[in-house]
Parts: C-alpha cells; sequence; structure tokens
C-alpha cells in the first residue's frame, strides 16, 4: 500500500457559544474591532466539566460512522491537543478507552495550531510504512481553559472543538504529501509559560494562559505559511492552479486572505469557518474540512491543501487527493 486515504470525517462543537457581544461585556473591546481584525462573530465554548476528550469522541464516532469503520478496525489512534484531559494518561488512551478499542497504539501530539497537521503526518507514515492499516486521527481542544478572560488581546481570538479524520491504506492516492517544521527560537512570542515542570506562578491562582505578542505572530504566520505553500507544490511538481481547495487554520481571517491571495485561489475555494468557530486550535483544520465536506462543497477525486501555523513556533501542511 503506497498511501493513506481519508475515508471518513467528523467533527463536534461545544453547545454553547459566546459571541462577539457577549465579550463586549467582559472585557473593552467592540464587535466591530474583533470583526475587522480576525473575521471572527462567534466561538463555541466548553460546559463546566466538559472536557478535550469528551468532544474528540463525538467527533470521533461521526468520523468513523462517516467512514464506515468500526472501533475494532482502528489500529492506530493519534490526537492532536494543546489542552489534555490529564498530566496522563494521554487524551488518546482516554479516547481510547471510550470508543472501547484496545491495544491499538494511542498517543497525543502537541504542536499548538499545527497539532493536526503533526498528527495527519505521524500517522500518514505510520501507514505508508505499513505500521498500521485504518489510524484515527484527531484534533480536539478546550483551549478556553488556558485563556485569560481579562486579555482582550488573547480572549476574543479562540474557542473549543474537536475534528477527526480515519485515514486507511490504500494503492490510490490520498495524502500526496505532509511537511512539518518548527523553530523552538520563537517561543517567547506565542506561549503558556507556567507548567507541570516548570511549575505555575502563584500570582496566576487559577492555572496557567495564553500569552502573545499578536502582531509579531501575525507577520510570521503569513510570511511562514506563504513559504510551506510553495514548498508543497514545489515537492510535487504542481502549479497553484492545481489546486481545488485551501483548508487553512482558522487564525485570523487576514492571514487565511493573504495565503489565498499567494495562492491566487479565488475566496469560494478557501474553506473559511473561523467567523463562527474562532480559533480552535489543533481542531481548526479538521472542523474545517469536516464542515466543509458535510457543505457537499469537497467532493471526491478533489486536491486539497491544508496549512497551519503555530505555538513553538510550529507549521506545516498536507497535500490531499481526496
Ligand atoms: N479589542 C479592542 N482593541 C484591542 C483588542 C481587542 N480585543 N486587542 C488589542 N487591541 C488594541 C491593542 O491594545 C492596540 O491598541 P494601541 O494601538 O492603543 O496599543 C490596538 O488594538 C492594535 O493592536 P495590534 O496588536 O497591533 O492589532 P493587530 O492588528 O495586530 O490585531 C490580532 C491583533 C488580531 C491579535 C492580530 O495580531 C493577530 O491575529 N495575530 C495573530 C495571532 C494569532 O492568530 N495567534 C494564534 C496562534 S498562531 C496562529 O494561529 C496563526
Amino acid at each position: 500500500m503506497k498511501y493513506s486515504r481519508i475515508i471518513g470525517t467528523g467533527s463536534y462543537l461545544p453547545e454553547k457559544v459566546l459571541t462577539n457581544k457577549d465579550l463586549e461585556k467582559m472585557v473593552d473591546t467592540t464587535d466591530q474591532w474583533i470583526r475587522e481584525r480576525t473575521g471572527i462573530k462567534q466561538r463555541h465554548i466548553a460546559a463546566e466539566g466538559e472536557t478535550t476528550c469528551d468532544l474528540a469522541e463525538v467527533a470521533s464516532r461521526r468520523a468513523l460512522e462517516a467512514a464506515s469503520k468500526s472501533v475494532e478496525d482502528i489500529d492506530l489512534i493519534v490526537l492532536a491537543t494543546t489542552t489534555p484531559d490529564q498530566v496522563f494518561p494521554s487524551t488518546a488512551c482516554l479516547l481510547q478507552s471510550r470508543l472501547g478499542n484496545h491495544g491499538a497504539p494511542a498517543f497525543d501530539v502537541q504542536a499548538v495550531c499545527t497539532g493536526f497537521i503533526y498528527a495527519m503526518g505521524v500517522a500518514d507514515n505510520f501507514i505508508k510504512a505499513g505500521s498500521a492499516k485504518c489510524a484515527l486521527v484527531v484534533g480536539a481542544e478546550t483551549f478556553s481553559r488556558i485563556i485569560n478572560w481579562e486579555d482582550r488581546g488573547t480572549c476574543v481570538l479562540f474557542g473549543d472543538g474537536a475534528g477527526a479524520v480515519v485515514l486507511e491504506a490504500s494503492d490510490e492516492p490520498g495524502v500526496m504529501s505532509t511537511h512539518l517544521h518548527a523553530d523552538g527560537d520563537y517561543a517567547n512570542l506565542l506561549h503558556v509559560p507556567d507548567g507541570v515542570s516548570k511549575g505555575y506562578d502563584v500570582v496566576q491562582a487559577n492555572g496557567a494562559f495564553v500569552e502573545m505578542r499578536g502582531n509579531e505572530v501575525f507577520k510570521m504566520a503569513v510570511n511562514t505559511l506563504g513559504q510551506i505553500v510553495d514548498e508543497t507544490l514545489e515537492k510535487n511538481g504542481l502549479d497553484k492552479s492545481d489546486i481545488d481547495w485551501l483548508i487553512p487554520h482558522q487564525a485570523n481571517l487576514r492571514i487565511i486572505n493573504a495565503t489565498a491571495r499567494k495562492l491566487r485561489m479565488p475566496m469560494d475555494h478557501v474553506v473559511v469557518t473561523v467567523a463562527e468557530h474562532g480559533n480552535t486550535s489543533a481542531a481548526s483544520v479538521p472542523l474545517a474540512f469536516d464542515a466543509a465536506v458535510r457543505e457537499g462543497k469537497i467532493k471526491r477525486g478533489e486536491l486539497l491543501l491544508m496549512e497551519a501555523f503555530g505555538g513553538g513556533f510550529t507549521w506545516g501542511s498536507v497535500l490531499v487527493k481526496y
């Protein structure tokens, strides 16, 4: 088997919706500022007690159903998250138990907003190497848990959700290529500065929160995503016009527009869910992908470019013949 192929997708958003108008009552911001600078109108927020694994479970069950696969068919679970339920076991193992799968390797990958792209890269390579035949790949986040709801520079941007795909070994393409990168020198521009080993700042009695130098992140994201588009096309000997759909990480409409311009891709062939979902980090690409599949926009045989950029910095892309 030369390729891994996406045979089903699923996603889930928590019930509670937080609108820009709601945020106006929480911090010094306006609906207009948020829409103009980010394109975001609303985001979904997990209920109290609702965890990343809860969201991942619903998305995974929907993906399995769409793929017509049972839980026993899965021989690999890779879950991307920055907001695991517990320190350990991994959220992938918690998910495995919920689904009722026994024995398949299950582990988390942590690449923040690029997490799903990394998870796809890992699962694709497992399948191509013959180490797995049918993989469940999940991006799931309760990012709202690491947000400082008094910081207007970050709290307006993020939301919660989960997306999943089932990948199967195939002689037909499939995932054409995956491209993963990181540069840890930029850690301080976008990070949660506290953690398990380093300890938690006593000043932040409630936990550890995202800190971001938004303007610098913005510029790096635009430049880097432009480069990853070029790298992906070059590796596959493709022209910009060969790509049918761009499925970008949903961080900011202005970043999405810049990448679409670079690809000369008309916006009606760019999947945009940022207005309704906000930035759901590792869940953003599979959520957008599943929405477009279920709306009947993306058709079998089309060429899809998924890309993301996030904390680390990390960035990457997946080119898929769907
Ligand atoms: N409401 C009103 N005003 C605000 C808000 C807010 N929610 N947040 C910041 N401002 C103010 C700032 O204080 C600043 O005021 P000042 O000029 O008086 O100092 C002004 O707005 C402009 O701030 P900038 O940070 O320069 O605004 P910018 O146009 O860069 O937009 C934003 C900020 C939306 C955060 C943008 O930089 C961005 O999207 N960056 C990318 C961040 C991102 O997406 N990170 C997620 C992970 S990485 C990724 O997924 C790509």
